[in-house]
């Protein structure tokens, strides 16, 4: 194999992109230095189970790790954990770390990833009070998340929605306090809410909907959660989901163009030839969809890690792919294809009370997203149908009687 080495490459962050674009810089010949700055303590890990099965302690913490802890010495990329970089020099080409010291590279990977989006209103200092997004996080959950328990949960999204069917299986006692009229708003059409909705009352979870929270009440721990309405709930322990916002600040300060994310290309190349940026924290071109997006997703980060280190290696390889995203809920897996925002239709597609069932998002017949409800098969054919561009007949999508595949595969021919 081709071997490249330009000098050495910096990676700031140690989240899944980081990790990605190293382990790809090695797969792809890259024989310079590598080195993953990360401000956690933990080499790279996965984020999705950490709302699932390792809140419910069914997991270790070493199972989240996308490599074991041998890889990294052994393909010679170097790990710097529970480091912190403060700065970036573009003209010296250096980056200045919490402790002062300045390391000097060729090319710079910005991984900064996305933070919880936090809730300034009175109280959200309590004990008791928690929001989910690192090993660390749960760790601090897992002492109260206990039968009996009265969790209260602000956010009815990914997270929020994930945390209360864990909870409720082990008997916690579960609220879910969401400002919207329904569940992943963000994300689904309010068919798809609908059905979530039902599956967590019928599990015992209360949902509070349409109510904003105002203050969380208790004197040194948490007693409850006060709405603006007046409603309050009495809660023991309270984990926050309201959204997560890019890790923008690094870049903007070293002058880099930021708008709700990092700017890139699409071959992950920020405004300056030495930087380049991956994941969560950036804001790229996606041909297929034509329009800039921002993902908060882990095929996005795995792509993007691959993306920049076929670019430092010489062999630059435009990203463009359907973004795809997941998740668990009880025995339900939703896997959501596309972005269906600017969707004209829905359509759905199998009984929702079957809990098998798929929501097509169209705009002038052209498919631009799908929600599979335990319907892998409606996932993939789905993601091949809006990279084509396809169009589908409304009618025929919902006639149950007419076979999916044979209705995709038309519609693929007829897309060229
Ligand atoms: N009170 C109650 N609900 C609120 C408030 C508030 N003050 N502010 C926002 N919300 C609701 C939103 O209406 C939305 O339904 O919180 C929910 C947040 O849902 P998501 O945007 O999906 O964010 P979250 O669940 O935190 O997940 C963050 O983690 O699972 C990963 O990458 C995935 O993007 C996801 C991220």
């Amino acid at each position: 194999m081709a071997t490249t080495d330009t000098g050495t490459v910096i990676i700031v962050g140690a989240g899944q992109a980081a990790g990605q674009t190293a382990i790809s810089l090695r797969q792809k010949g890259y024989a310079g230095p590598v080195m993953l700055i990360g401000d956690e303590e933990y080499l790279p890990y996965q984020r999705p189970p950490l709302s699932k099965a390792f809140l419910a302690g069914s997991i270790e913490a070493e199972r989240l790790h996308i490599k074991p802890q041998h890889f990294w010495a052994e393909h010679g990329i170097e790990t710097r954990l529970g480091v912190r970089v403060t700065a970036i020099d573009r003209a010296a080409r250096t980056v200045t770390l919490h402790d002062g010291t300045t390391l000097s590279y060729a090319k710079l990977v910005l991984a900064t990833g996305s933070r919880v989006r936090e809730l300034p209103i009175p109280g959200h200092e309590l004990e008791g009070v928690h929001y989910l997004r690192t090993i660390a996080d749960v760790q601090g959950i897992q002492p109260g998340f206990r039968a009996g328990q009265r969790l209260t949960i602000v956010g009815g999204g990914y997270i929020g929605l994930e945390v209360a069917a864990v909870a409720v299986k082990q008997g916690l006692e579960v609220t879910v306090v969401e400002t919207e009229s329904r569940v992943m708003n963000r994300v689904v059409a309010p068919e798809v809410s609908e059905f979530f909705q039902a599956l967590h009352r019928a599990a015992g979870v209360r949902l509070e909907l349409g109510r904003r929270v105002r203050a969380l009440e208790g004197t040194t721990r948490i007693n409850a959660v006060a709405c603006a309405d007046g409603f309050s709930v009495p809660t023991d322990l309270c984990i926050i989901g309201i959204g997560i916002v890019p890790n923008v600040e690094l870049a903007e300060a070293a002058g880099l163009p930021c708008a709700n994310g990092i700017g890139v290309d699409e071959f992950c190349q920020t405004a300056d030839a030495d930087v380049l940026a991956v994941g969560d924290c950036t804001r790229h071109p996606n041909s297929l969809l034509g329009r800039h997006v921002r993902l908060e997703s882990v095929h996005n980060a795995i792509e993007q890690g691959k993306t920049a280190a076929a670019t430092l290696c010489g062999q630059p390889s435009a990203y463009a792919q359907v973004p795809w995203f997941w998740s668990d809920q009880y025995d339900i897996k939703l896997q959501i294809s596309g972005l269906s925002e600017g969707y004209d239709e829905v359509v759905v597609r199998g009984e929702p009370a079957d809990h098998s069932f798929a929501a097509f998002y169209l705009l002038q017949k052209r498919l631009l997203a799908v929600d599979a409800v335990n319907s892998p098969r409606e996932f993939m054919l789905g993601k091949k149908l809006i990279a084509a561009g396809a169009e589908l007949d409304s009618v025929a999508l919902a006639d149950p009687d007419q076979d999916f595949k044979t209705l995709a595969t038309a519609a693929l021919a007829a897309a060229g």
